[in-house]
């Protein structure tokens, strides 16, 4: 019976562990994490989301307090049509965040930076623009572009001296994602290097709808790989979702892909930004404590705890200090407050119920967004006496990965 290690994940003609710890905004996927993967030899993913907000809090900068200053106008005005990013601060905030991680960077493994389109910033091309050339100024050593279809992101980063030398790859939940995308960049000459196939069993924004139980991982891998090889394209697949074990992960590097992409193990893990009650939330669910919903602005159904604090919250949106998912000074959360507000006689909020401020609550940690499998956690590691579950850290579960067999999964210590 093999284990994850009999396989090495091919990049432009180096090898590396073939597991990919994935990107989790805001901050959740710390460069800690990320450090870690690289040091194992495998692929850690910081995330680009909410970028000035997490400089502000790793670096001493100010920009949210500017911002929130420049704007304050329009606090408490439902068009937030006239904040605008400033483009150096976004791209010196990219800087911080990626030179920071690059400097630590041991081992032979990567890291890489997830860039969400969805993180549309009220000008989305610019903003977008600015995040990933930064990124490539910064020394990353490659890029996922997630949450989109990004059919323009190439065309974005074309003239950087970077474009042929980085690693770029694309998160795809079906082979026909995948087809426009590289239809669309077909006369860059320049393919991705990496394919993330993500299935619906994922945590965060899910590329599928309210019907994800139809679709299955394996089934669009299949497709993906299929097409792949009609079209004489040696793209490196990465599959994503519901790889629980590192068995599990054998299982798709069998049917063909070069890699896997995980999150949910390491939501718990002591590298892992998300606060201690969250880790306990997590490892103490059910199967039924889990739900995808579509309380996110972005449109995209997401999964998360049910008793996710940020769900119902009426809180007053944030725009000027944030405003990430803006476009034409519009958001989802924006319209669902502003009719709420505009029904009760008192003018005073007490619950919006269908949306959350997304931005707010992620960067408080009060979106419990988490994988499918978020239930299995409590059998990957110890309960304490008091009830609360022992936190592993990332490398105890990067190397289960890496190395059980037979669907096994180590405790801590063990
Ligand atoms: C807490 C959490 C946050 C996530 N945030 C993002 C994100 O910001 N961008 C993204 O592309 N994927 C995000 N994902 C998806 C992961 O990067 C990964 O592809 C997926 O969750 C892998 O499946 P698994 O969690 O079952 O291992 C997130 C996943 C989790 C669990």
């Amino acid at each position: 019976m093999k284990c994850v290690d009999d396989f090495r994940l091919k990049l432009n003609g180096k090898e590396y562990v073939p597991i990919v710890i994935g990107g989790m905004g805001v901050d959740i996927s710390t460069e800690k994490l990320a450090l870690e993967a690289a040091r194992l030899g495998g692929i850690g993913h910081i995330s680009d989301a909410m970028s000035m907000d997490s400089a502000d809090r790793y670096f001493g900068t100010s920009y949210t307090k500017n911002k929130t200053f420049q704007f304050k106008a329009l606090i408490g005005q439902k068009d937030k049509s006239g904040i605008v990013f400033n483009l150096g601060e976004v791209e010196e905030a990219t800087r911080l965040h990626v030179a920071s991680a690059m400097e630590k960077k041991k081992g032979d493994g990567l890291i890489f930076i997830n860039c969400m389109e969805k993180l549309t910033m009220n000008a989305p091309r610019e903003t977008l623009r600015a995040r990933l050339r930064a990124a490539m100024d910064a020394g990353i050593d490659g890029i996922t572009l997630a949450a989109g279809l990004h059919a323009n992101s190439f065309k974005l980063i074309e003239d950087h001296p970077r474009f042929r030398d980085v690693k770029l790859g694309i998160i795809v939940s079906s082979v026909r994602a995948l087809q426009i995308f590289l239809r669309r960049n077909a006369k860059l000459n320049r393919l991705p290097d990496y394919v993330v196939v993500e299935g619906p069993l994922a945590g965060g924004h899910l590329g599928f709808g309210l019907d994800w139980a139809k679709y299955d991982l394996k089934t669009i891998v299949g497709e993906i790989i299929e097409y792949l090889k009609a079209e004489k394209l040696e793209i490196p697949l990465i599959a994503a979702g519901g790889v629980f074990t590192g068995s599990d992960a054998v299982s798709f590097m069998e049917q063909g892909v070069g890699g896997v992409q995980v999150a949910t193990r390491f939501t718990i893990s002591k590298e892992c930004g998300l606060p201690d009650k969250a880790k306990q939330a997590y490892l103490s669910a059910n199967e039924d404590d889990i739900e995808v919903n579509l309380v996110s602005p972005t449109g995209y159904p997401m999964r998360m705890l049910k008793k996710t604090p940020a769900i119902g919250i009426g809180l007053r949106p944030n725009c000027e200090s944030y405003g990430y998912l803006l476009e034409n000074g519009k958001c989802a959360y924006l319209d669902e407050y502003y009719r709420e507000l505009g029904s009760r006689p008192d003018g005073k909020i007490i619950a919006v119920k269908d949306k959350i401020c997304l931005c707010t609550h992620m960067r408080n940690y009060n979106v419990w967004t988490c994988g499918h499998y978020t239930y299995r956690l409590k059998e990957t590691t110890r309960q304490m006496g008091d009830g609360s579950y022992e936190l592993p850290d990332a490398a105890h579960i990067f190397r289960d990965y890496q190395f059980s067999k037979d669907h096994k999964i180590l405790l801590p210590g063990e």
